[in-house]
């Protein structure tokens, strides 16, 4: 829960972003960021990569060349039935991959920024994606959905700022995954020795393969994603986990906290195994586990509610 110091930190926060300063790096502790610093600086900066794409043109082209590859991995593994990025930022890379995709592949993204999801909904919109997107937001350290239940999961830059969690998330990503987990970070082994040195002065993820191998995944492909990559300090490795998991029935959405199914009631979704409730705020279900109120009374308030109204009684509150 957020304290009413916390509410004028990030409002000086803010300010401090608009004068040009790396919000993550004021967070940062003994070299790690926080989930909290992650969300916030990434939060700050909504609207940027959209921005970035509509006013650069070469920042465009190099997305567009950037998605292609992505979609021309992913088709070349498998014919997925579904497919999630997990941490999608605006959906700059996703848009892209989804132009490639199959018109019957169902799609899901989550973020840890609330704001981020936002403005990725509209550049779906803007962007006239018809394909069936599912957003909400999220944490690659509690992935709200449910074990085995999507075919492709990948992630593009976004492990990048939780070094010290690596392992975690990868176990996170790996639950998830049925058939395979796509993982485009920063290749920290891979890269020259300037590139190393900044990834270190950030906090980005390192040892993403070894950490694979060394939890038993079965590592297919390692290497550098593009040459020359887009970006010299921070080049992209791909890292492809193959997994066989058996297809699955129910809903991809779960509980963050114990991955179990949740059910639409009242406009919010509930948890009937952790008695919790996850709003839906303007549209995007809010499924980080900070998020849930524990209402182990609301289904049947809410009928009794929904009763009233039906006898046309007002309730009081
Ligand atoms: C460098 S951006 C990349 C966004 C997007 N994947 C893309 O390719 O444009 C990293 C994104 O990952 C998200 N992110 C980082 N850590 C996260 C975490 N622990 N849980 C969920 N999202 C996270 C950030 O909020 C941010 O939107």
């Amino acid at each position: 829960m957020m304290s009413e110091r916390d509410g004028y930190e990030l409002f000086r926060l803010k300010r401090s972003y608009r004068e040009g300063k790396n919000i993550c790096q004021l967070l940062r502790k003994n070299g790690k960021n926080t989930e909290h610093a992650i969300e916030v600086s990434y939060d700050l900066q909504s609207g940027a990569y959209i921005a970035a794409l509509e006013h650069n043109p070469e920042r465009a082209r190099q997305k567009a060349a950037y998605t292609a590859d992505v979609a021309g991995v992913i088709n070349s593994l498998c014919k997925p039935a579904s497919v999630l990025e997990a941490g999608i930022g605006e959906a700059t890379t996703l848009q892209g991959v989804i132009k490639h995709m199959d018109a019957r592949v169902k799609m899901y993204g989550f973020d840890i920024s609330w704001s981020r999801v936002a403005y990725a909904r509209e550049w779906l919109r803007k962007k006239k994606v018809r394909h069936n997107v599912v957003l909400c937001t999220g944490s690659l350290l509690h992935i709200p959905c449910a074990d085995n239940s999507v075919d492709v999961v990948y992630t593009s830059h976004s492990i990048e700022p939780n070094g010290g969690n690596e392992e975690p998330i990868i176990r996170e990503l790996y639950r998830v995954t049925r058939k395979y987990l796509i993982l485009l970070e920063p290749g920290y082994e891979l890269a020259a020795a300037d590139a190393r040195k900044r990834m270190k002065l950030h906090g980005y993820c390192r040892g993403l393969k070894k950490i694979c191998e060394s939890l038993g995944y079965r590592v297919v492909i390692h290497r550098l994603f593009q040459s020359p990559p887009a970006d010299p300090l921070n080049p992209t490795a791909i890292t492809v986990i193959k997994k066989d998991a058996k297809q699955r029935s129910g809903n991809v959405l779960a509980c963050p906290r114990l991955k179990t199914p949740l059910e639409e009631i009242g406009g919010a979704l509930y948890s009937p195994k952790a008695l919790t409730v996850y709003p839906i705020l303007l549209g995007i279900p809010c499924l980080r586990v900070e998020n849930g109120i524990i209402a182990s009374a609301y289904p049947r308030i809410r009928t009794i509610r929904a009763d009233k109204r039906k006898q046309g009684r007002r309730t009081s509150w």
